[in-house]
């Protein structure tokens, strides 16, 4: 069902973007404010044409990333623990803030990797707002920076694509970033939820099909 926001919503989402903001003023680039307004955006766009409770879906889009586990010696719970504090000193009601950290908690990749115990159609929109961050032109730029940032190479053609990677295969991977398109880039967009997401990745995705086309030309040397 369609919930809009009421004003007084509006009024919280605001104060949360600046509450994030200034969280993340000093975070990595790959979590960044910058990755938080994209995945915000998306949400807005995918929610024009998609039935959903905005206050959840954009509250969730901006506390998604707020804690990241990867951070804090994997543990999954800092993220909704940290959402819910903030959340609760705006005194959002208690429904909404369990709402919000049940999607942040079960939206990870690696998450939907494994036993996903969670379902909302809010969770869907958040998730596939998240997802469509990593594909398309974004999601390029976005792999290239992260290769950089631990230093691989950016395409070795001795190197195979794995697949059916396990969640442990996943996470230890030093393999090239070209490598990281198969293994996840160019999946995620039969992993959108929404009807909504599925077109506009379809167009990110093809996107990202002419950038590598483009890309082996290149290496070979052609014109
Ligand atoms: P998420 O926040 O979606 O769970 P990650 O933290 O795994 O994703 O990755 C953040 C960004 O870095 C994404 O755009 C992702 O594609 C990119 N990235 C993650 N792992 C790799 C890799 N092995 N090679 C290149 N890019 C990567
Ligand atoms: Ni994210």
């Amino acid at each position: 069902m369609k919930v809009p926001k009421t004003s007084q919503q509006e009024e919280i989402i605001q104060k949360t973007a600046a509450y994030v903001q200034e969280q993340l003023k000093d975070a990595e680039s790959g979590h960044d404010w910058w990755h938080i307004l994209r995945v915000w955006n998306n949400c807005k766009l995918i929610l024009q044409t998609e039935e959903a409770d905005e206050f959840v879906c954009e509250l969730t889009a901006l506390l998604h990333d707020i804690a990241d586990s990867k951070f804090y010696g994997g543990d999954e719970t800092i993220g909704p623990r940290v959402a819910g504090e903030f959340l609760k000193s705006l005194e959002v009601e208690h429904e909404v803030i369990e709402h919000v950290q049940q999607i942040i908690l079960n939206m990870s990749f690696k998450a939907s990797l494994g036993e996903v115990s969670f379902h909302s159609k809010e969770l869907e929109v958040v998730q596939d707002a998240d997802r469509l961050d990593a594909i398309g032109a974004i999601g390029i730029a976005r792999a290239f920076n992260y290769g950089g940032y631990k230093n691989r190479e950016i395409y070795n053609p001795d190197v195979p694509f794995l697949e059916n990677q396990s969640k442990e295969a996943y996470k230890n991977t030093t393999a090239p970033t070209i490598n990281h398109f198969y293994e996840k880039l160019l999946l995620l967009k039969d992993k959108m939820n929404t009807v909504s997401a599925k077109h506009i990745a379809a167009g990110r995705h093809a996107f990202m099909e002419d950038f590598l086309q483009q890309f082996y030309g290149e290496w070979r040397g052609e014109q």
